[in-house]
């Protein structure tokens, strides 16, 4: 049997999966949430490539980073250029952003993205080599800390609607090019006495990307010890992130400022945050993003301000409550007994469907009982019971599936009835 890649999986509907980490309609609300935020926010969508090339990424996220360094699904195209599976999005959209010359069409472009990323990760429970990320990127001339705020109301607002609980905003700023060069140095010369303790990742990482030590986790209690970004913060980015915070709280959204957070991509300045949720385990992270505001240079675009976000959709499905209902269950399903009752069933359907009604409608022909088994597997929240009998009177036996309940009714108020629905 051929099977799924490993750390790969179907996402499938509720009638052949019971994981409801696993289950479609879990993904569609969380998807139906979002672009309801986003409408209301004002963000339009950008579909871009899944595959780009991987001088994007190399340059947009980083060489260093672990994402480009050992990560990223890249493979030589026929005609010799390297390409890669997209481990991420910002990047392709800042390259968009400059492709379109959307900075001569506005101000600030307010685009988001819903779709499937790639990252060659040792796999465990919410993390996966193909997951699915929904995002945000602000774009243009404004840097005000207001975009980011309102980004982050908009994300509260989605986190209320989905009923997804334990969640915590970390904040941090990582500073700029005028005050990280500083910074760094100064982290240099803390670290160095203590490589030859700390891991080998930490002592790679000295080398080429040193921000990125505050992040190990295998030497937390050394690492506890070094400066943080904020204790060297230039005026400009000093003012930045107090306004930030004083938009957040004129929101009253709560917040723990992290001073270790600099994230594992390299494009960042100033704000950089995360949402952590209690329920998801050690891959606790919901969301990430932050400010970006040399990005669009470093692709070779003109200078443009940025902001945005990425949550992990799997993560969020993860962390819904159990009962999601499934909208796509069959509102009405009809049962019949005898070759005249399925033509008519089969018709009936046809009609129904074209006034709206999600109805599912049996093939074969089976006992009552079986067809009433076959519509509790596909939770058929109705069934219409059509037999010779009933056809002849002109009115059906319709059952509620969760309470039982049974009525007669004819087939106008069969249409009455489900019709609004
Ligand atoms: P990121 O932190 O790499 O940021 O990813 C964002 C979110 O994607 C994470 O918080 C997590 O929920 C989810 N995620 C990442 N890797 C995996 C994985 N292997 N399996 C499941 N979920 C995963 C970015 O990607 C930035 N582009 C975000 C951003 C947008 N920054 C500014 N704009």
């Amino acid at each position: 049997m051929i099977k799924t890649v490993k750390h790969t999986r179907d996402i499938l509907p509720s009638e052949f999966s019971q994981d409801t980490s696993a289950q479609s309609h879990r993904f569609q609300h969380v998807e139906a949430i979002a672009r309801e935020a986003f409408r209301r926010y004002g963000f339009r969508e950008i579909r871009t490539p899944i595959f780009e090339h991987t001088e994007l990424f190399a340059r947009g996220v980083g060489t260093e980073t672990d994402i480009v360094s050992k990560e990223m699904y890249t493979w030589t195209d026929i005609n010799g250029d390297s390409l890669t599976l997209r481990p991420e999005n910002t990047a392709p959209v800042i390259r968009a952003y400059i492709e379109h010359k959307m900075a001569h069409q506005s101000d600030l472009a307010k685009l988001f993205y819903i779709g499937p990323q790639f990252r060659r990760e040792r796999g465990q429970k919410g993390r996966f080599r193909q997951f699915y990320q929904i995002g945000v990127e602000v774009i243009g001339k404004s840097d005000n800390p207001a975009i980011e705020a309102e980004v982050i109301e908009m994300i509260y607002w989605m986190l209320t609607e989905l009923k997804i609980e334990q969640t915590q905003l970390l904040i941090n700023s990582v500073g700029c090019p005028v005050c990280r060069p500083n910074f760094n140095e100064m982290l240099k010369r803390e670290v160095a006495p203590h490589l030859p303790q700390m891991c080998g990742n930490c002592n790679r990482r000295y080398e080429t990307n040193i921000l990125r030590v505050l992040d190990c986790k295998e030497d937390a209690a050394i690492v506890s010890k070094f400066p943080s970004t904020l204790n060297l913060l230039c005026q400009e980015c000093s003012t930045h992130f107090a306004k930030f915070r004083t938009y957040l709280d004129a929101r009253s959204i709560p917040y723990k400022i992290e001073p270790r957070l600099v994230r594992g991509l390299d494009y960042y300045t100033r704000t950089a945050f995360e949402i952590t949720s209690g329920s998801l385990g050690a891959q606790n992270s919901l969301l990430g993003g932050g400010r970006y505001d040399g990005l669009s240079e470093t692709l070779g675009g003109s200078a443009a301000k940025g902001f945005g976000f990425a949550l992990g959709l799997d993560r969020f499905v993860m962390s819904l409550p159990q009962d999601v209902e499934d909208p796509s269950v069959p509102l009405l399903f009809l049962a019949h007994l005898g070759e005249k009752a399925m033509e008519y069933a089969l018709k009936l359907a046809s009609s129904l469907r074209r006034e709206g009604v999600a109805c599912a409608v049996d093939f074969e022909a089976r006992s009552l009982k079986n067809s009433m088994k076959l519509a509790d597997k596909v939770k058929a929240k109705n069934v219409l019971i059509i037999g010779e009998d009933e056809l002849v009177k002109g009115r059906y036996v319709l059952r509620n599936m969760s309470t039982g309940e049974q009525s007669e009714l004819t087939e106008e108020e069969l249409f009455e009835r489900f019709k609004a629905k």
